[in-house]
């Protein structure tokens, strides 16, 4: 048995936990966890921030299908300390207030060199204490807690005129933050009528506080929901802002059909300078991930050899009612997609991923259908080995650093 379902079997036989004490809480004991799900992840520093988001676990006794919310939003911020090793189930969640209700699906944008990470958009759970638009930024102490504070905008007339939404594609430069496309509601947006495709794209410079927002030119897409977003810093003169899957929403219309809308494909990849703003699109070799696909879950490693590698994890396809586990890694400057091992914990959407010490990939939460069904992750915590091509449910703080897979190092040996 291993040690994550013995302690399962325990919980579940009422040892080691008194049944029916368990109260809500957002980092639950590894045998009440269900799922967490819309929740960001950023590191900073010696530690892996989660915020926002909701999960389901079990109450006095109940299992979420027996509470009256199966789920409930997330009302800390939680760190997870890097700096040494641990395994999924034995990972420490800490806790750390957060002075504002919770979001799912908000933006987030790290700034490295202030030590920051700022959160923005994003839907209100239930609607619960909405208020007007504004930008929230946490300062970590470094030593596992933090603090959030309202950041102002230096031009607050545009910055009040921006719709704030959810199912943007987000990523960040080493200063500016970008918010491609998105849909605003009356979950995402206080005192909001309808439901609204947002075309376009939001910019933010994170050292001069300014918003920009703009169609035509400025952005890579007329509109764009449920895609990934991710900054590759070696690629290019300025990098590249790369974009993986999501759907073409049409702008007309309140009620946005996610099954019948165009998809972006994962062959033909639309990416942009981050300075300039200019698009490109190249068409990629290998085993190409089907799509439509949102929702997915995508982290980045660059390698000694002055390329780059983008692991990219399930997701959702609405048109055919498939939730994927499927993993693939996209190589660059080579374009090319490898086929790796599918979740080890299946079929998984709405997670999210980061880099994390040299060479993993930690995946935080998901949801296969809805918050009911107990995820076969202990904690919600997945972790992939860039160079060894494996998951693993340790996450090793003294790995060496990341060198591109032998699998992938042929290839580009082979020419
Ligand atoms: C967070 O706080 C809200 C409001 O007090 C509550 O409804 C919700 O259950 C809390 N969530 C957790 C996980 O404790
Ligand atoms: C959950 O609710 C169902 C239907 O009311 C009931 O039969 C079942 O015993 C409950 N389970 C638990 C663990 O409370
Ligand atoms: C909403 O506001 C009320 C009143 O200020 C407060 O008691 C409650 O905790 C808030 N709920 C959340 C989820 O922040
Ligand atoms: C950005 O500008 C476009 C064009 O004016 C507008 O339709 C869209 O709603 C704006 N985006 C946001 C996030 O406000
Ligand atoms: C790839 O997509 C772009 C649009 O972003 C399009 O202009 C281009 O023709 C496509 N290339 C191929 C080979 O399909």
């Amino acid at each position: 048995m291993t040690r994550s379902s013995s302690l399962l079997a325990a919980a579940l036989l009422g040892l080691g936990s008194v049944a029916g004490a368990q109260k809500l809480t957002d980092a639950p004991a590894l045998a009440d966890y269900y799922r967490r799900g819309g929740t960001a992840v950023t590191v900073i520093g010696n530690y892996v921030y989660l915020d926002g988001g909701e999960l389901s676990q079990v109450v006095d006794g109940k299992p979420p299908s027996n509470q009256s919310y199966i789920s409930n939003m997330m009302n800390s911020t939680i760190s997870i300390d890097l700096s040494k090793s641990w395994t999924t189930s034995s990972a420490s969640l800490h806790l750390i207030p957060r002075p504002w209700p919770s979001k799912s699906n908000q933006a987030i944008w790290t700034d490295p060199s202030a030590g920051v990470f700022y959160a923005w958009g994003g839907k209100w759970i239930r609607g619960v204490n909405m208020s007007e638009n504004a930008l929230m930024k946490f300062t970590p102490d470094n030593r596992g807690g933090g603090a959030w504070a309202e950041e102002p905008p230096a031009n607050p007339d545009l910055f009040k005129s921006l719709h704030q939404s959810e199912w943007g594609a987000y990523a960040n430069t080493a200063d500016t933050g970008f918010l491609i496309g998105g849909l605003a509601s009356g979950w995402t947006e206080y005192r909001r009528a309808q439901t609204q495709v947002l075309p376009g794209m939001v910019a933010f410079n994170m050292k001069s506080k300014t918003w920009h927002n703009g169609t035509a030119g400025f952005s890579p897409f007329d509109t764009l929901n449920g895609a990934a977003a991710h900054f590759v810093p070696n690629m290019g003169p300025n990098g590249l802002v790369m974009v993986f899957g999501g759907v073409e929403l049409p702008v007309v219309g309140a009620n946005p059909d996610w099954e019948s809308a165009p998809a972006f494909d994962l062959r033909n990849l639309t990416f942009f300078d981050p300075a300039t703003n200019k698009k490109y699109w190249q068409v990629t070799t290998g085993s190409v991930p089907p799509t439509p696909r949102i929702q997915t879950c995508v982290a980045g490693f660059r390698n000694q050899e002055g390329g780059y590698e983008i692991i990219l994890t399930g997701g959702n396809n609405r048109r055919d009612k498939i939730v994927y586990d499927d993993t693939y890694i996209l190589s660059l400057p080579g374009f090319v997609w490898t086929r790796v091992a599918d979740s080890p914990a299946g079929k998984r959407m709405s997670a999210s991923c980061v880099a994390v010490g040299k060479r993993q990939m930690l995946s935080v939460g998901g949801t296969r259908t809805d918050w009911t069904n107990r995820d076969p992750a202990p904690q919600g915590l997945l972790l992939f080995d860039m160079t060894e091509m494996k998951w693993k449910d340790e996450y090793d703080a003294n790995a060496a650093e990341y060198q591109r897979s032998e699998d992938i190092g042929r290839w580009y040996k082979n020419g």
